[in-house]
């Protein structure tokens, strides 16, 4: 197809302001604007309000959504900031993406989410954006859109959930609820005990309160300068949330008067201080995908290789599950991402602006680094631990990369070799994983396949659950390899994200049982034992299954791309 033949994008009128902008197209702009005045009056607005510029309120609550039960109220105060700031408030739906009540997994609509978002921003008149999320692919779908329609954008979460207790000991979603169920599984906890604890892993609104998914990526929209100070980790039900939506309400009034655009605040400096604070953090895998997808919107690549040689650099900071023993409101109270920023300072990169206005280094000028009482945030000279939290793998199972939380594995399997035990799908491990005649020991890897993005969407299945008769044994963690990926919440020896994955005829679709696998996480390896020879062989044998038949799965699974690129759409970037 020649140049002249292609079809162009729309052009929408952007030069306008307020409800002036992106005019519907009838032909006729005078005729728009006078429709536009008429349904705007019927919303009761006046030609004062319609003089105002307009900021997009980014509405994600649903019924679906728990961990977003109280956005209408955040919502109200948002609103309330931008009138404060002179701007007109107009919240609009997106679609919500609740963890829990999501089939297969919310990691199949991510994309989705974020291309809705990026339609309706680029289609309906707003000078700015406040993008309200929070629950686990919420913020990266929003940051995704906002980085491609690059309108001025503020982000800002629900806040974290307040900690449970039961019988005296501190818990909460969902560390606790994985070893909880371990416990259950493995015969230590009865019916009434689970029934009680039920109660108490979420107890309040807003999102898992461990250095999950939701937490790790509300951090990183601080450290990245999209949210304000503390928006990250401010608990749900503070005042303090309340007071942080007002004023990211005046904010994205001033950020659309300054034309401060995503793409002027998510440069490459702003992503090298997000991984930075990754690895402090030792957040979420799940945060490698979303960052290298949204700076891919950017057109800013980033290989394995440059998260390894961040990683590497920064030892392990804060003391939040599943990698150590508090939750995001302890890290809250001594000081949240602006302390943990100022500890880190040397090794930011100080002239990445932030949403305020202010560089990094301007904005860290007047905050203190966390004091010897502030125990959840460690400094550089007393890191809670070593360097190389997350680590990024290769190897002739991973040609293409994985991922492993090193902070949260057992020390004693970080070295290991052992004996495969395949299974092909998700359905394939639920009816066999407990079947005892497999005669599995802890020393065996248990490997899952065809979970990857093209496989199945990429779903948190890589979090094996240990086999019931080991779990029965005091069998805690065993190495388990998978082309998916696992909650930020999880732990464990457990390798994700192998790329290509299997449903791309990867070598995780050669591995047999019986196979031998290496996993050597010092030397950053991950190996299948297996002649050259051998594998060809195997290799020939190898039929991809078909795409989904229709609809949104079928155009996922032909245009998403590995894990190691972020898993986006190839026409999205
Ligand atoms: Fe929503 Fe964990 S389920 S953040």
């Amino acid at each position: 197809m020649s140049d002249q033949t292609k079809a162009q994008p729309v052009k929408v009128n952007d030069n306008a302001e307020g409800v002036d902008r992106k005019l519907t197209n009838y032909g006729d702009p005078g005729f728009s604007r006078f429709l536009r005045r008429a349904f705007l009056s019927s919303a009761g607005l006046d030609t004062e309000d319609l003089s105002r510029p307009i900021v997009g309120i980014v509405n994600t609550a649903s019924d679906y959504t728990t961990c977003h039960r109280d956005m209408p109220q955040l919502i109200e105060h948002v609103k309330r900031g931008v009138l404060e700031a002179g701007g007109l408030p107009f919240v609009f739906p997106v679609m919500s993406l609740g963890e829990i009540l999501t089939s297969p997994t919310t990691m199949l609509f991510r994309n989705l989410m974020a291309m809705e978002l990026e339609e309706q921003i680029r289609a309906q008149p707003m000078d700015s954006v406040v993008l309200l999320g929070g629950c686990d692919k919420t913020v990266p779908a929003e940051l995704m859109a906002a980085a491609s329609a690059d309108v001025p954008a503020i982000a800002l979460v629900v806040g974290p959930m307040s900690v449970g207790s039961y019988k005296g000991e501190r818990l909460g979603a969902c560390t606790d609820c994985r070893r909880i169920w371990t416990d259950y599984r493995g015969g230590q906890i009865d019916e009434a005990s689970m029934a009680e604890v039920n109660q108490e892993l979420a107890p309040t609104a807003g999102t898992c309160m461990v250095m999950g998914t939701a937490s790790t990526m509300a951090c990183l929209a601080e450290a990245l300068g999209m949210s304000l100070p503390f928006a990250g980790t401010a608990p749900a039900v503070s005042s303090q949330r309340l007071r942080l939506a007002v004023q990211t309400g005046r904010r994205a009034v001033e950020i659309g008067a300054a034309d401060r655009r995503p793409s002027h605040v998510m440069t490459a400096g702003a992503f090298h201080n997000a991984i930075t604070v990754l690895a402090a953090i030792a957040g979420s895998t799940n945060a490698i995908i979303h960052l290298t997808a949204i700076a891919r919107r950017l057109n800013i690549r980033i290989g394995l290789n440059e998260f390894h040689n961040i990683f590497s650099q920064v030892p392990h900071l804060t003391d939040c599950k599943p990698a150590g023993s508090n939750y995001l409101p302890d890290m809250h109270r001594d000081g949240g991402v602006p302390a943990l920023l100022k500890t880190l300072e040397p090794l930011l990169d100080l002239n990445a602006l932030t949403i305020t206005g202010e560089s990094m280094r301007e904005s860290l000028q007047d905050q203190s680094p966390p004091q010897k009482w502030q125990e959840t945030i460690r400094t550089l000279s007393h890191p809670l631990g070593p360097t190389g939290s997350l680590v990024t793998l290769t190897g002739s199972l991973a040609p293409g990369g994985a991922v492993i939380k090193a902070a949260a594995a057992s020390k004693h399997l970080l070295v290991h070799e052992g004996t495969a035990c395949v299974f092909d799908s998700l359905q394939d491990l639920a009816e066999r994983l407990d079947d005892e005649t497999l005669g599995l020991t802890a020393d065996h890897v248990l490997v899952l396949r065809n979970i990857g993005p093209v496989g199945a969407g990429m779903p948190e299945a890589g979090a094996i659950p240990i086999p019931q008769y080991l779990a029965r044994e005091g069998v805690r963690d065993m190495v388990r390899i998978s082309d998916g990926r696992m909650s930020g919440t999880a732990y464990g020896t457990i390798v994700l994200h192998c790329t290509p994955e299997a449903a791309a005829g990867g070598p995780l679709a050669l591995i047999r049982d019986g196979d031998k696998i290496r996993l050597d996480v010092p030397n950053r390896v991950v190996d299948l034992l297996v002649e050259q020879a051998e594998l060809d062989r195997r290799k020939a044998d190898f039929t991809s299954r078909p795409p989904p038949e229709r609809g949104w799965q079928r155009l996922h699974a032909t245009s998403v791309l590995q894990a190691s690129q972020g898993a986006d759409l190839d026409f999205l970037q």
